[in-house]
C-alpha cells in the first residue's frame, strides 16, 4: 500500500532519518558506495528491519557481500521510537582484499500515524483500517459515512442549518459530524523541521468542514468520549473551502487528536457524495524550499443520501393545516389520527396563511449514519404561502432542511410534492431496491412542451442514488400530480403492499352495475349544499365525460404500464378503484387537463392499517354510498380500515383531497442504505 521512499545515504557522515512505522525506506548501495568499494555489509541495533536485494549468498552476516549495480537495501521499523535516533544502522564499505574503506551511519527514529475513520460503519472509529482509504457499497463494504450537518442545533437570534454557520461548532453539533482520530506514538517531538499537514482537494472542500479539538482526546475514540471534550468547548477550524491545507499538532508519546467531519452539502449532479482528506508527514529538505511528504495516509467518506420514506413504514406525526374553513376536515383528521395512534401537528392560519396543502409545500426524508440519523425535510421551490413552514417551523435541533433553489420561471405545479413519492420496497428482474423507487410526474416523453419537475430538484433526486426514480406521466392532469391517481398501501401478502390506482373504466364498471340493478335514479353528491345532484343514468348517458374518462384511462393505463415495469409488479399487485375525472380548459393554454369528478379516492392518507380517505358522495344504494362500499370492501381483504373524510368544500372544490392537504413523517428504514448493493 506505501510506496517505498528511496533515500540518500552519504559515507563518512551521519544521516539522521525519519521513518513511518509500516512504510518502507530504500537505499540505492552502488549509487552512495564510495568509488572502488567491492563488497558492503550492514549492522543495526535491535528495532531496525532490513533486507537486501538480491538476496547475498554468503555463509553468515559478518561476512561481507559484494556489491553490485542493483543492489539495494530495504529498511523498515515496526515499533514507535521512545526518543528520537533511538536506532542506527550502519554500512560498511569494503575494498578488493576485504579491507574498510568507509562506513554509513544511520540514525532512525520512528514514528507510527494512521489517520482513522469508522471504515467498518459500526459507530466506533476503529484502528488503522486496512479500507479506509476506499468506499465499497454493500454489507461487505467498507468506508465512512458523512452526514449534512443540515439541522440546528445551535441556539442563536437567527435560525440556521448548523452547516451554514461560520462559527465553530458547539459540543451539540458534533454528534452530527463524523469523527476522525489522529492516532500517533512516537517521540516527544517530531525532528526538527518535519510536520504533519492535513489536506483535500478544493473539489472536495466545497463538500466537508473538518474541526478538531483543541486538546488531545485521551481514550475518546467513540462518540461518547467525545464527552470528555466538553470541557475544552473549542474546537478550530482545520480545513475548509478557504482553507486546503494545515499543518495539525504532533503530540509526542501515544496519542489521539478527534477530528470531526461535516457534511456541506448533499450529492448532486456536480458531486457523487465522496470526500477524500488526506494527512501528510512532511520532510524539509532546507530553508526556502518546500517540504516534501515523505507519507501520506488519506481516508474516504460518503455523504449520506436523503431518503424518503415509503407509506409502508410507521407513521410518526401527521401535519395537517387549519384554515378558516376546513373545521369538518380537521375533525375527520383529528378522530383519524387519534384512532391510529400517532401525534397530529396542526399549521396555524397565521403560519399556512391560508394555504392548506401541507402535502405541496414540503417531503419528509432522513439522512441516516452509523453514528446518527435525522428527519430531513425537502422544501419545494414551490414557496406558496406556507413558504416559511418547512424552515420556520420544521428545522431545528435534530431535524434537518434541505432545498433547491429554481429560477421563479421554471417552476410549475408539477413541483409540488403532491408530485413526489416513493414506492415500497421492490425487486425488479432480479435487481433489488430494499429502499423503494422514488416517482415524480413530468410532461409526456413525447411531448414538446409541457410541464415538468424543475431540473434542479430532478437532479438532486437523481444524484441521491439509493431510491433510483421513475418518471410518470402527469402533466395531463390540470394540478398535474402523481398523487391524483396512484398510492400504495400495505398489504399482508404477496410484495406486502399494493399499488392503488384511480381507474374510469372501474367506475364505469361499478355505476353500469347498479344502474343495471335498477339503482339509476341514485344520486351523486346527496347531502352537499352547493352542488348539483346528479343521477346516475344522467351521468352514464354523458357521451362527453365518457370520452373523456377514456382518455384519462389511457393517460392511467400508460403510467401503469411503466409502474408495472420499473417496480416489477403483476397486475395482482394493482387494485383499480372507482373513479372519474373531467376535463376543463386552462385558460392560459388552451389545453384540456383533467380533474377529479367526484373527491379521488386514492388521494389518501395511509396510516398503517388505517387509511383516510376523501369521502366521494357517491350514489346511496341501500343507505350506503357505494363508493364507499366498493372502497370497503377491496380494502378488508388486505386488513385495511377505511374513514372517510369530508374534505368536499375546503379541499375538493380546490382541486385537491385528503393528501394533498397532509403529510406524514415516518420512521426511517431498518435497512442501512450503505449495505445496498449498488
Ligand atoms: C539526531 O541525530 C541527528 C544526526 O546525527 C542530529 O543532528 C540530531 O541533533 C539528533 N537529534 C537528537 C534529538 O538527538
Ligand atoms: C491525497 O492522496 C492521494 C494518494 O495518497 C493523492 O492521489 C491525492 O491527490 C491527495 N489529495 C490531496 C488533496 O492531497
Ligand atoms: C422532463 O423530465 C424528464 C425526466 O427527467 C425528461 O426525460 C424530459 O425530457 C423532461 N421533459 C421536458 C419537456 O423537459
Ligand atoms: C376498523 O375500525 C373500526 C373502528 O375504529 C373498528 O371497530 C374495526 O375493528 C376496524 N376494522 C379492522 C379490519 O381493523
Amino acid at each position: 500500500m506505501i510506496h517505498p521512499r528511496t533515500l540518500r545515504v552519504d559515507y563518512g557522515r551521519v544521516t539522521s532519518v525519519l521513518c513511518v512505522v509500516g512504510s518502507e525506506l530504500n537505499v540505492n548501495l552502488h549509487r552512495s558506495a564510495p568509488p572502488s568499494s567491492r563488497f558492503f555489509s550492514v549492522k543495526c541495533t535491535p528495532n531496525v528491519q532490513y533486507s537486501i536485494s538480491p538476496p547475498p549468498q554468503v555463509a553468515s552476516p559478518l561476512t561481507p557481500i559484494p556489491l553490485s549495480r542493483n543492489s539495494l537495501l530495504l529498511i523498515s521499523m515496526n515499533q514507535a521510537s521512545q526518543v528520537t535516533n533511538d536506532s542506527k544502522l550502519s554500512v560498511w564499505y569494503y575494498g578488493r582484499n576485504n579491507e574498510v574503506l568507509e562506513k554509513a551511519l544511520l540514525h532512525l527514529t520512528a514514528v507510527e500515524i494512521s489517520l482513522d475513520v469508522d471504515a467498518d460503519r459500526d459507530g466506533t472509529v476503529e484502528r488503522n483500517n486496512p479500507n479506509k482509504g476506499s468506499w465499497k457499497w454493500g454489507p461487505n463494504g467498507n468506508g465512512a459515512v458523512l452526514l449534512v450537518n443540515c439541522d440546528s442545533d445551535r441556539r442563536s437570534s437567527k435560525k440556521k442549518p448548523d452547516s451554514e454557520r461560520d462559527s465553530t461548532p458547539h459540543v451539540s453539533d458534533l454528534k452530527d459530524m463524523s469523527m476522525m482520530v489522529l492516532r500517533t506514538r512516537g517521540p516527544a517531538k517530531l525532528p526538527e523541521g518535519y510536520k504533519l499537514t492535513m489536506h483535500i482537494s478544493q473539489g472536495d472542500a466545497e463538500s466537508v468542514r473538518v474541526f478538531r479539538s483543541k486538546s488531545p482526546g485521551a481514550q475518546s475514540n467513540t462518540l461518547q468520549g467525545t464527552l470528555f471534550n466538553i470541557f475544552v468547548k473549542e474546537y478550530p477550524l482545520v480545513l475548509s473551502s478557504k482553507v486546503l491545507s494545515q499543518e495539525v499538532p504532533y503530540i509526542g508519546g501515544e496519542a489521539e487528536m478527534n477530528y470531526y467531519v461535516e457534511g456541506l452539502r448533499f450529492p448532486d449532479k456536480d458531486f457523487d457524495g465522496l470526500v477524500t482528506i488526506n494527512l501528510s508527514l512532511l520532510e524539509p529538505i532546507c530553508d526556502g524550499l518546500p517540504e516534501t511528504p515523505i507519507f501520506t495516509d488519506k481516508v474516504v467518506f460518503r455523504v449520506a443520501p436523503w431518503i424518503m420514506t415509503p407509506n409502508t413504514l410507521r407513521p410518526v406525526e401527521v401535519f395537517v393545516c387549519s384554515t378558516s374553513d376546513n373545521y369538518q376536515f380537521l375533525k375527520g383528521m383529528k378522530d383519524l389520527v387519534a384512532k391510529s395512534g400517532y401525534k397530529l401537528k396542526i399549521c396555524h392560519e397565521y403560519v399556512n396563511r391560508g394555504d392548506r396543502w401541507m402535502q405541496d409545500e414540503l417531503e419528509f426524508g432522513y439522512i441516516d449514519s452509523p453514528h446518527q440519523r435525522f428527519p430531513v425535510v425537502l422544501d419545494s421551490p414551490r414557496d406558496g404561502q406556507l413558504d416559511n413552514f418547512p424552515y420556520g417551523e420544521l428545522l431545528g435541533p435534530d431535524f434537518g432542511y434541505v432545498t433547491r433553489i429554481a429560477q421563479r420561471k421554471d417552476v410549475s405545479s408539477l413541483d409540488s410534492f403532491g408530485n413526489l413519492e416513493v414506492s415500497p420496497p421492490v425487486t425488479v428482474n432480479g435487481k433489488k431496491y430494499p429502499l423503494g423507487r422514488i416517482i415524480i410526474g413530468v410532461a409526456f416523453p413525447t411531448a414538446t412542451k409541457g410541464r415538468n419537475m424543475t431540473k434542479v430538484v430532478q437532479d438532486f433526486l437523481w444524484a441521491q442514488k439509493v431510491q433510483e426514480p421513475i418518471a410518470l406521466f402527469s402533466d395531463w392532469l390540470l394540478v398535474g400530480h402523481v398523487d391524483e391517481f396512484m398510492t400504495f398501501v400495505p398489504a399482508p401478502d404477496r410484495k406486502g403492499f399494493r399499488l392503488l390506482l384511480a381507474s374510469p373504466d372501474a367506475a364505469y364498471k361499478l355505476f353500469r352495475g347498479l344502474q343495471n340493478n335498477g339503482h339509476g335514479q341514485a344520486k351523486l353528491f346527496e347531502g352537499l349544499r352547493d352542488e348539483e345532484q346528479i343521477a346516475l343514468d344522467e351521468l352514464l348517458s354523458d357521451e362527453n365525460l365518457e370520452a373523456e374518462n377514456n382518455y384519462v384511462q389511457s393517460c392511467i393505463d400508460w403510467n401503469r404500464d411503466v409502474l408495472k415495469k420499473e417496480l416489477g409488479l403483476d397486475d395482482d399487485d394493482i387494485i383499480d378503484l372507482p373513479i372519474l375525472f373531467k376535463l376543463l380548459e386552462e385558460e392560459d393554454v388552451k389545453e384540456y387537463r383533467a380533474v377529479a369528478y367526484y373527491p379521488d379516492m386514492v388521494n389518501m392518507i395511509v396510516l398503517g392499517k388505517n387509511l383516510g380517505i376523501p369521502k366521494p358522495f357517491g350514489p346511496r344504494v341501500n343507505g350506503r354510498c357505494a363508493l364507499e362500499a366498493e372502497m370497503c370492501s377491496l380494502m378488508e381483504g388486505l386488513g385495511l380500515n377505511c374513514t372517510f373524510i369530508d374534505d368536499f368544500a375546503s379541499y375538493h372544490k380546490k382541486l385537491g383531497e385528503v393528501h394533498c392537504g397532509s403529510n406524514v413523517r415516518r420512521e426511517p428504514f431498518d435497512l442501512k442504505w450503505w449495505n445496498l448493493e449498488m
